[in-house]
Formats: C-alpha cells, structure tokens, sequence
C-alpha cells in the first residue's frame, strides 16, 4: 500500500502526502485506534497523535517516528508544518475532502506549497488485497449468523429499537469488532424510509421488517439488507418482494470484471422500468465497502466507473413507497476474475414469520 503511495509522490512530484482521512491511516499504517495522522516523505515516515496513542502507535507501527503533536508543535497542522520545514520539502500533498478551514489555515503558512488531493487513497482501496477480502469475509459470515438468529426474534409487540439492539449485540457475540454500526431495523410503513432510525414502534401483523445492518471484523465492514414479512405477505407485498428480487438478480449478473458500474444500474431496474414502481426506485444501487462503509465505486445511472476484480462491491436496488412500506435486499458481492461470488449468503426469497 505504501509502495504505491510512493510511486505516486515521485511521479507527481510531491515531496510529502500529509493523511488525515481515518480510514486513509488505516490502510497505509496498520494502526487500528482514532485520532492520528500520518506525514510520509520520500524519505521518513511521521505517525502524528497526542498522548493517549503514542503507545499503540509504537507497537503498532514501529518503522513510523511517532511526533506527540501536544509536544512542541501545540496542533496537528503545526507538527506537520515543523517536518516540512525541517525536512526543506518544496511541496506536500493533503486530503482535500478531509482537512477542515482551520487544519488548512495553518497548514498554508509554511513555506512548502500545499496541494490539495482527493481520492487517491480511495482508489487504491477501492481493489482489495487477499487479506483484506479474508476480513470482509468474515464481517460478512457474521452478519449472516446474526441474521438466522434476530429472525428468531422478531414477533408481535417488540420494538424496532429492542430488536436493532439485539441485532448489534448477535454480532459481536458472534465475533464482530465494538466499535458501534448505525444498523437500520425498521418495520411497517415505516421501511419506505430508505435510512430509517429504529424506534419506539412495536411489530404488528402483517409488517415489513427492514433490516440494514452489518459489522467490523479487523475494521473491514459488512453491509447486507433483509426485509421479512410478520405474518402472512399480502398479495402486494408479494408482489413488491418478488420485484425487488428480481432486480437485484438481474443486477448481480452484470457484476463482473470490465462491467461499467451504470450498466449494473441498468440491468436493476429492467424488472420495473414499465412498471408503477418505477418512479419509487432509488438510484443508488450500491457502493464499494471495506475500511468505511460507502466506498468507491458508486453504482447508479451517473456512474463512471468500471467494475474490476478485487472489489467488493454492494448490491442494493430498493422500492421504497410512500406512507406505505419499502423492500430493499443488499448483498456484498467479490468481483472475481470471471464472475462475482456474494460474501453475504443468507436467502434471498421472501421470509413470512
Ligand atoms: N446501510 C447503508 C447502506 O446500505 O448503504
Ligand atoms: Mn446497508
Ligand atoms: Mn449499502
């Protein structure tokens, strides 16, 4: 990861690449706590964090001089600024859509022209390393054991926000990682509301229970989308599931290395498009995912990019109807050499409990 990150500074020119995306420190550094930033010169490498990580940072990342900004620096920018000075760098790149008005204030004073950046990181993230898929396959089986086991759950009376918490807890007592996931489980009319909070609703007969959850494993994230019915599927709710299904199957076929990300758009919604449904679809159909939830590539009809071996890549087409209800089925799918293999394998069909 650091090899490319090199080959880019010296390409470009750059003498530094100051990186303050979180998910960014991760990948290139291994080191797994918050708070921290990395400064990596041609030459040396900069781990930059106050007092409460100094320590992880050393076992975690022991080829980086780790600088304690709280020291003689006073802020982060300022500690970056002092390397640049030191080091007599000409230029260093920073994150564009991560430095915040003040960062980038102080950060302008040195001496060195400051370039901003974007996605750079993101792009080499975006195809995963064997390891990283290890990780997200794991995030992944997880998330499916704690499906069979929050189904079991589901009755007459119980809230969304009971449910949505058992979910959570299922998963790291089924080895997920602790740091918290803003899992949906919402249920009734309200499931058309495409990011919904669980709430103080109790299950009724006859719901939709919409359930967007995932987990971390090794920070790698999982992201999956089931919806069941509580009782018997009206004719319309049957009708709306098998839609939905067949959406997210057209699309899954079209996942493969070289495929356009807006041809997997396309081929969603070919189930609806002469349909009443159409005009309820949501258009971003799915996502990259790995160290952060929402990752590139982005699939939907504005999409530029092309699918290729190694990503991971949701799969997410919904129909979300107003003051109605909504399904959404969500699998994480691995791009292979010469097709796709979904990382998520809890069924698909229609669930009536
Ligand atoms: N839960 C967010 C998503 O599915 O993209
Ligand atoms: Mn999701
Ligand atoms: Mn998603």
């Amino acid at each position: 990861m650091l090899t490319k990150l090199i080959e880019y500074l010296n390409e470009n020119k750059i003498d530094g690449f100051f990186i303050s995306r979180p998910q960014n420190v991760r990948y290139i550094s291994n080191y797994t706590g918050d708070d921290s930033y990395l400064f990596i010169t041609g030459k040396e490498k900069f781990f930059i964090t106050d007092p409460r990580y100094t320590e992880q940072a050393g076992y975690e990342c022991p080829e980086y001089t780790i600088v304690n900004w709280r020291g003689k620096a006073s802020s982060v920018a300022n500690a970056v600024k002092l390397i640049a000075e030191e080091s007599g760098m000409k230029n260093f790149a920073f994150e564009g859509d991560f430095v915040n008005y003040n960062m980038y204030a102080e950060l302008k004073q040195t001496n060195a022209e400051v370039i901003p950046v974007n996605g750079i990181i993101e792009k080499f993230r975006s195809v995963k390393s064997p390891g990283e898929i290890r990780n997200l396959r794991v995030a992944c089986e997880i998330a499916d054991r704690a499906f069979d086991r929050i189904i079991k759950d589901i009755r007459i009376g119980v809230t969304e926000k009971e449910l949505a918490s058992r979910l959570s807890h299922y998963m790291v007592m089924e080895g997920a990682d602790t740091k918290p996931y803003g899992n949906i489980l919402i249920s009734g009319k309200r499931t058309s509301l495409l990011h919904g909070i669980p709430s103080n609703k109790t299950i009724e007969y006859g719901d939709f229970v919409l359930m967007d959850y995932g987990c971390g494993f090794n920070g790698y994230l999982s992201d999956m989308t089931r919806t069941v019915v509580v009782g018997k599927a009206t004719e319309e709710q049957r009708k709306v599931y098998n839609l939905e299904k067949k959406m997210v199957e057209d699309a899954t076929k079209t996942m493969l290395p070289g495929t356009p990300a807006i041809k997997v758009y396309e081929a969603s919604i070919e189930a609806i498009k002469d349909t009443e449904y159409f005009q309820y679809h949501y258009s971003g159909i799915g996502h990259g995912i790995g160290l952060f939830v929402h990752e590139v590539p982005f699939m939907g009809p504005k999409s530029t990019e092309i699918l290729q071996e190694n990503n991971v890549i949701t799969i997410e087409p919904g129909i979300y109807i107003p003051n109605w209800g909504g399904v959404r089925i969500e699998d994480q799918i691995l791009i292979t050499k010469d097709g796709n293999e979904s990382l998520t394998s809890s069924c698909r069909d229609l669930i009536e409990l």
